[in-house]
C-alpha cells in the first residue's frame, strides 16, 4: 500500500507499506512487504529488502543496500553506499554445484537501534546489533555488536569514542562524566563498554 511520494522511476512492490510522509527517490527499489515509517527517505538507487521494517524518520542515502532481514528502528541514518549483509557464509551454489535457492540458506540480519548512524560506504556483516545512537565511521567493516552511543571505525570496526544523541563526540571530564559539547547532556560509563544517559537528562 503506497501513500507516500514515490518517484515514477522507483520500483516499489505492491505489498510494500509506505507511510504518507515517506519519500522514495529515483531508481530506488522497495521489496515485497517492506514497511517505511513516517518521514522516511529512501535515496536514489537504494535497495530495501523483502519485509524490512524501516522506523519513522529514518534516512537511507543513495545506493545503500539494506538486505533483509535487517531491522531499522526510528531515526536511523544509513549513509550512501552502505551495505547491510544477510548471508554470513555466502555461496552462489550448493556443494554439488547446483544454484542455491532461497531454501538453501538461512538469512541473518543487521539490527540497528534507535538513532544510530552508519557512515558512508560502511559494511555491517550480519548477524550484528548496532546500539542506540551509535556512530559507525565511513568505510568501516562492523563484525561484532556495537554498544549504545559508541563511535566505531576501521576494519574490523573498533570503538574510538562515545557519541551523544547529537552525534558529536562526548568529552570526558575530570570527574569521569562524559558531556556532549552540543547539548551539555551528561553520560556515565556503567561498565567498560557501557554508557548510559544520566537521569538528570530525562
Ligand atoms: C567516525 C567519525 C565520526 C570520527 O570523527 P572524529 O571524532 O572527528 O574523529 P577524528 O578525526 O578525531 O579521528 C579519531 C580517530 O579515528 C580515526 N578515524 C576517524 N574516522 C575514521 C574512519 N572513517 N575510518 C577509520 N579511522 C577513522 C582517526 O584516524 C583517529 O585515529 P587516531 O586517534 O589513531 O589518530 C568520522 O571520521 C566519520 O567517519 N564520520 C562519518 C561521515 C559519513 O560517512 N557521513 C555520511 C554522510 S555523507
Amino acid at each position: 500500500m503506497t501513500s507516500g511520494t514515490v518517484h515514477p522511476s522507483a520500483d516499489v512492490a505492491d505489498s510494500a507499506v509506505i507511510a504518507a510522509t515517506a519519500k522514495v527517490w529515483h531508481y530506488a527499489q522497495v521489496r515485497e512487504d517492506a514497511t517505511l515509517g513516517e518521514n522516511v527517505i529512501v535515496g536514489r538507487g537504494a535497495y530495501v529488502g523483502t519485509g524490512v521494517q524501516v522506523g519513522d524518520n529514518c534516512k537511507i542515502q543513495n545506493y545503500a543496500l539494506v538486505y533483509e532481514p535487517a531491522k531499522l528502528a526510528a531515526g536511523v541514518f544509513i549513509g550512501p553506499a552502505v551495505v547491510l549483509t544477510n548471508d554470513h557464509f555466502p555461496r552462489a551454489v550448493n556443494p554439488d554445484g547446483t544454484p542455491k535457492s532461497a531454501h538453501d540458506w538461512e538469512p541473518v540480519g543487521v539490527d540497528i537501534r534507535e538513532g544510530a548512524s552508519i557512515g558512508a560506504s560502511a559494511t555491517c556483516v550480519a548477524p550484528v546489533v548496532i546500539g542506540r545512537w551509535a556512530l559507525v565511521g565511513s568505510g568501516s567493516v562492523v563484525i561484532k555488536d556495537v554498544p549504545d552511543f559508541a563511535i566505531v571505525v576501521g576494519s574490523p570496526a573498533r570503538r574510538v569514542g562515545w557519541a551523544g544523541r547529537a552525534g558529536e563526540p562526548l568529552v570526558k571530564g575530570e570527574d569521569g562524566i562524559w558531556t556532549c559539547p552540543a547539548t551539555n547532556t551528561r553520560y556515565r560509563e556503567v561498565a567498560p563498554e557501557e554508557l548510559e544517559e544520566m537521569e538528570e537528562n530525562a
